[in-house]
């Protein structure tokens, strides 16, 4: 059978990551997958996390399997950071949390559970998102549909686009919104535009379904958390799909969570029976590791401020590396406007670059870029970013 098969495209992201690691150019940057990288270029453990893990180390009594759902104080820690410690959706037991492999853990169970069970609705992305959202709700079997996000010629959200679009969508139908540090823009909608928003979910009764693979990369811990909790306040139910691969710098460890709100505690209930099955005929259930870490910080007030004081670190030299970027640019010759690039957010922002750009940059330079052009600006340090808009200026002439 096997010889039949034609190669697979590689995947548009992680394939890149694949290409990079076997360029042999020690002057080779990866632009391309959302891992951080300190000044030197390295991802190190925190150290928030070698002190969890080193206290994990002396408690851990056993490996025995984790319940479905996993742990219970990992998804208590979770609610915390997500709404608030002491929110009405908490204390009210309207939410229930499922530890899952990663964030992309999170959005297949979600996807899985949506085909189940409402087979009926369909899944609407932003225009762009994510490369993999597609590829993960179709394998799932839920139908997509897309609606308007970003203005490439203003570099901005294309609010008015959006909203219209919003109010066109069936009753039913699941919105899936990034809670902060949209990928691949790196462009936000303000709390006041969440509010609207939210206006048009709860008019059109729509679900949110909040993708939040970011948290403290934007503005802070708590301030990026800030749609999330303009919808919650809002709507009856909702999904949450967040990721510990980057805030807690756990890529390698698969730790990501889903969270549902309902309309009650025995609706919650419900709802966790049916995403515990879910769990079961995929992969039974999660590994503990990851989760054991974050609700040993999350759980110490003093380990917890010192990780929020870890993110600040991770967050700040990604503002101060989308300014040098732009600085640099400017003082390689190059014309073209790449100011916004300093006010956006997040890990990631849409260059410009064109396809064409973007393999002249790989080819030439062993500069690994997504093919949409979407940069990783946490991938920039002091001493690749001269050669990095050195090269960019080239292509662009
Ligand atoms: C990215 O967008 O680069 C990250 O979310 C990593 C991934 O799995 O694609």
């Amino acid at each position: 059978m096997f010889e039949q098969l034609e190669a697979a495209t590689p995947d548009a992201i992680l394939g890149l990551t694949e290409a990079y690691k076997n360029d042999p150019n020690p002057e080779k940057i990866n632009l391309s997958v959302g891992v951080y990288k300190d000044a030197c270029g390295a991802t190190p453990v925190l150290a928030t996390v070698k002190e969890a893990e080193a206290r994990l180390l002396q408690s851990e009594k056993t490996k025995t399997y984790l319940p479905m759902a996993g742990s219970a104080e990992f998804g208590d820690r979770v609610q915390s950071l997500l709404f608030g410690a002491d929110h009405e959706l908490i204390s009210s037991r309207r939410v229930v949390t499922a530890q899952t492999p990663g964030g992309t853990g999170a959005l297949r169970v979600g996807g899985d559970f949506l085909h189940t069970l409402f087979p009926g609705s369909t899944l609407w992305l932003s225009q762009p998102t994510w490369p993999n959202h597609p590829g993960i709700f179709s394998a799932a079997g839920v139908p997509i549909q897309t609606y308007p996000y970003f203005d490439v010629a203003t570099n901005a959200l294309a609010f008015d686009a959006m909203i219209d679009q919003l109010n066109t969508i069936p009753a039913g139908d699941i919105d899936l919104f990034h809670g902060c540090c949209h990928n691949p823009t790196g462009v936000d909608p303000t709390p006041a535009q969440w509010e609207q928003i939210t206006e048009v979910v709860c008019q059109r009764k729509l679900v949110p379904l909040v993708d939040f693979a970011y948290q403290g990369f934007g503005d802070g811990v708590e301030q990026d958390a800030t749609g999330l909790r303009i919808l919650s306040r809002q709507v009856r139910e909702m999904l949450i799909c967040n990721s510990f691969s980057k805030n807690f710098s756990l890529y390698n460890e698969r730790i990501g969570s889903l969270t549902l709100v309902a309309g009650s505690a025995e609706e919650a209930q419900t709802v966790m029976g049916h995403i515990k099955l879910r769990i079961r005929t995929n992969y039974s259930n999660p590994p503990a590791h990851g989760g054991s870490i974050v609700a040993a910080i999350l759980a110490d007030s003093k380990l917890r401020a010192q990780w929020h004081k870890e993110v600040e670190v991770m967050r700040d030299r990604i503002c101060s590396m989308r300014e040098l970027f732009v600085r640099t640019l400017t003082t390689r010759g190059v014309q073209q406007d790449f100011s916004f690039i300093a006010n956006q957010r997040g890990m990631f922002s849409f260059s410009g670059l064109n396809p064409s750009q973007v393999a002249k940059l790989r080819e030439d330079y062993s500069i690994y870029i997504v093919g949409s052009g979407r940069v990783n600006v946490a991938g920039m340090t002091e001493a690749n970013i001269d050669r990095l808009c050195k090269a960019i200026a080239t292509v662009l002439d």
